[in-house]
């Protein structure tokens, strides 16, 4: 990987995974098990801030310069036109295991932690669910939870694709990680975004919570009406680290939220911890995940 790194570049992540290796670096400890978890605190709350500047002053300039865009142009606006443009769904229509096809021809350089295809981290995501006993929903939902980015293949920047999300339309919240850079956001300068609640009402739900835009929010609405809440929620939060592993944004969650925490911080134990080189044999595993998807979802899907 090279470390040399073009301001301008809206793509300076070698690999789309590189920001997940410095999430891993941030959180080297598992998610908390759900039975032990508060509802609202996702990670021990005396962690210590400094400790993740600590980070953060260790990250790759890649991954540093992929913060700085999506902190500078992910506004409240952009989410917005976002969802406009995408959640329509009529882009194609598509089953799911051809989407994990469709997907895997997003080549990354390679990058010494994750050298493993987008199609190969689906399959360890859910085998290692599967290992677990995990219900088969569940086990369907760590298969797709990453086909969100597809957008990368429709011209969408890194930056509006993957990293942590956040809550755009109220203030920026500094358990983000390199808060600093949400100064040169547009929205730092509109004052009805820059209260504690912004445009939300307390307690209104996360569902009213317009998000920055990413593979998260996409995959969301291409599977909802096939899985299950829980499962749903794991694919619309599990970038929302801010939420899950921080308690960040706590004023908007209704208990339904905070009772769906515990089982997205479940699915990050698999989806943050389970990479490993070893490669999982697709054509194996096919026909198992053929009938899973049967299961649940249609023969063509829209997207
Ligand atoms: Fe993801
Ligand atoms: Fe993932």
């Amino acid at each position: 990987m090279s470390s040399n790194v073009n301001p301008a570049s809206a793509q300076p992540l070698a690999s789309l995974d590189e920001w997940e290796d410095f999430l891993k670096d941030k959180y080297p400890e598992p998610a908390p098990a759900p039975a032990r978890s508060k509802p609202a605190v996702g990670v021990a709350p005396d962690k210590q801030k400094e400790e993740f500047r600590v980070y953060e002053a260790e990250a790759r300039p890649t991954v540093r310069e992929f913060y700085r865009l999506n902190h500078t142009h992910q506004t409240h606006d952009f989410a917005v036109a976002k969802r406009r443009e995408y959640l329509g769904l009529n882009r194609m229509s598509m089953g799911i295991w051809e989407a994990m096809e469709y997907l895997n021809q997003l080549v990354d350089d390679s990058d010494p932690d994750t050298d493993l295809s987008q199609l190969q981290h689906l399959l360890q995501t859910a085998e290692a669910m599967r290992r677990d006993s995990q219900p088969r929903w569940m086990i369907l939902t760590g298969l797709i939870h990453d086909l969100g980015k597809i957008l990368c293949l429709w011209g969408e920047p890194q930056w509006a694709v993957v990293g942590d999300t956040f809550a755009t339309g109220c203030a920026f919240s500094d358990k983000n990680v390199f808060p600093q850079f949400f100064a040169a956001n547009p929205d730092s300068q509109i004052a009805r975004f820059q209260t504690p609640n912004g445009i939300y009402e307390p307690g209104c739900g996360l569902d009213k919570v317009v998000l920055s835009w990413g593979h998260d929010e996409y995959i969301y609405h291409v599977a909802k009406d096939y899985l299950p809440a829980e499962g749903l929620a794991m694919l619309r939060y599990h970038s929302f680290y801010p939420w899950h592993r921080e308690g960040a944004y706590d004023q908007f969650c209704t208990p339904a939220d905070r009772e769906l925490m515990p089982w997205v911080l479940k699915f990050n134990t698999y989806d943050l911890y389970t990479k490993s080189h070893e490669a999982p044999d697709v054509k194996a595993l096919k026909p198992y995940y053929e009938e899973l998807i049967r299961e649940f979802f249609p023969e063509k899907v829209r997207w």
